[in-house]
């Protein structure tokens, strides 16, 4: 299994080109079942989940076709996938594939949207919480579906005619549910209105991309989604929105370390509240032209309390790497986790880098320290492996992160990217 070798203290200067948002393209996929024609996907990025996903939809009877990656200005890639389902193949998504990657459950949206009919393997457990799906469940029964489980599937079905338009409201905000929704409605007879949806950027990309392909949307970004449906779709070309993950978490990097790197690509206004957050730990953000500045001092970082939320609130998706930032902050920061339980897999690993924190229910307090030091560590999640990078970048010594495959799900060429600005970073296979 690979690992990766990190020597901490070099500080990091130069450009990093920021990916496509993974958690926009995996939706944008899904979405190519919703048409016969060709969905065009530009900025794709070239992830584990990505490609397992391909496979995914091509059991579902969508074909494919990769545009080989193009190296563009400062280290870019540029990747274009072609998705075309002229006819659903199979509506069943089976065990197999849906427990090694929770979104693919969302085929769900569009099958029974497309076929009236959809047989999906419930998710299972994860690392980072029980991550239900009652919300999928209540939702899609409000636009007229019956659900029943069975042994460990769900069966969906549109009643005769499709699915009918209804006003729905959200108990809780979830991102993956008001996808769905949205994947369903499209193509529902009449209109829906989503209340308490998700507000994240890549619910408003998969609804421009469905806009594009003709689908009547308002309101995403807004709690209120409102779709009048239509009875089919066309294809469209659509380019996946800049990854804020990707962008957060090289920031918190430049702000550890120390040093004057380009986030190029990305959008500054896409991570309001965690750039914030930076910002106040005495790290430098300035908007340029198709990207983001970051000037970080390495030392003299200001304690700061986050509390994770729904966007436009702290991502969750960085709660780890932040925490890795005020590992080395000068006095006490508290980091509240309210979207999952049981993520903070990675305090026992920062612990092995000489961090103190102390867990209290869903709150952390980090006391910073004046040193980290590398030791061998265990990524246990995709956010929570890359905080491990970034603070095995700031350690004295060399930090050894086990298990790196959590990493490749969801950060496109790491090591070559922070190698390239000065870090010694390189991937060990065994
Ligand atoms: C997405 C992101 C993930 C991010 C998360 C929260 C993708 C591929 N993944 O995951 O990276 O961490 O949003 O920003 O985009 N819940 C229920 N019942 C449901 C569905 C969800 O109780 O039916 C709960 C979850 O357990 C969690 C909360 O709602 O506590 C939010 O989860 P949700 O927004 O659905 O996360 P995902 O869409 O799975």
């Amino acid at each position: 299994m690979d690992r990766i070798r990190i020597v901490g203290g070099n500080q990091l200067n130069g450009i990093i080109p920021i990916s496509g948002a993974k958690n926009a393209a995996l939706p944008l996929m899904i979405a190519s079942l919703l048409t016969s024609d060709t969905l065009t996907l530009e900025n794709v990025p070239h992830l584990a989940d990505v490609e397992l996903l391909m496979r995914i939809l091509g059991n579902h009877g969508v074909d494919v076709s990769v545009n080989g990656r193009r190296e563009t200005q400062n280290g870019m890639y540029s990747r274009t996938i072609h998705f075309t389902c002229r006819t659903i193949a199979d509506t069943t998504a089976p065990y197999d594939l849906v427990s090694k990657m929770r979104a693919s459950f969302w085929v769900i949206g569009p099958l029974l949207a497309r076929e009236g009919k959809a047989r999906v393997s419930l998710p299972g457990g994860c690392a980072i919480g029980t991550r239900p799906v009652d919300l999928f469940i209540e939702g899609l029964t409000a636009l007229g579906a019956t659900m029943d489980i069975d042994a460990g599937y769900i069966n969906a079905t549109a009643p005769k005619g499709g699915l009918i338009g209804a006003h729905y409201t959200f108990p809780k905000v979830s991102v993956g549910a008001t996808h769905v929704m949205m994947m369903a409605a499209v193509l529902a007879r009449g209109t829906t209105v989503i209340g308490n949806a998700a507000r994240e950027p890549e619910v408003v990309d998969l609804a421009n991309c469905m806009i594009a392909m003709g689908a009547k949307i308002t309101g995403a970004g807004t709690p209120t989604i409102t779709i009048e449906g239509v009875t089919s779709l066309s294809g469209a070309r659509h380019r996946v929105l800049p990854d804020r993950i990707e962008t957060g978490t090289y920031a918190m990097a430049v702000a550890m370390t120390g040093g004057d790197v380009t986030l190029a690509g990305t959008d500054i206004t896409l991570l309001d509240t965690a750039v914030s957050a930076i910002r106040r730990a005495g790290a430098e953000l300035i908007a340029v032209d198709n990207g983001i500045r970051v000037i970080g001092h390495g030392n003299d970082i200001r304690p700061v309390d986050i509390v994770t939320e729904p966007f436009p609130g702290f991502p969750t998706d960085l709660q780890a790497q932040f925490m890795g930032l005020m590992t080395r902050a000068d006095g006490v920061a508290h980091v509240t986790e309210t979207i999952f339980e049981n993520r903070f897999m990675h305090v026992q690993e920062l612990a092995r880098l000489g961090a103190r924190i102390t867990l209290s229910g869903q709150t952390a307090r980090i006391e910073g320290v004046k040193r980290l030091r590398g030791a061998p560590v265990m990524a246990t999640d995709l956010r929570a492996s890359v905080s491990l990078v970034i603070a095995g970048l700031a350690a004295e010594g060399e930090t050894l992160v086990n298990r790196v495959y959590h990493l490749d799900r969801g950060f496109e060429r790491l090591e070559e990217k922070l190698t390239r600005c000065g870090a010694i970073v390189e991937r060990i296979s065994d």
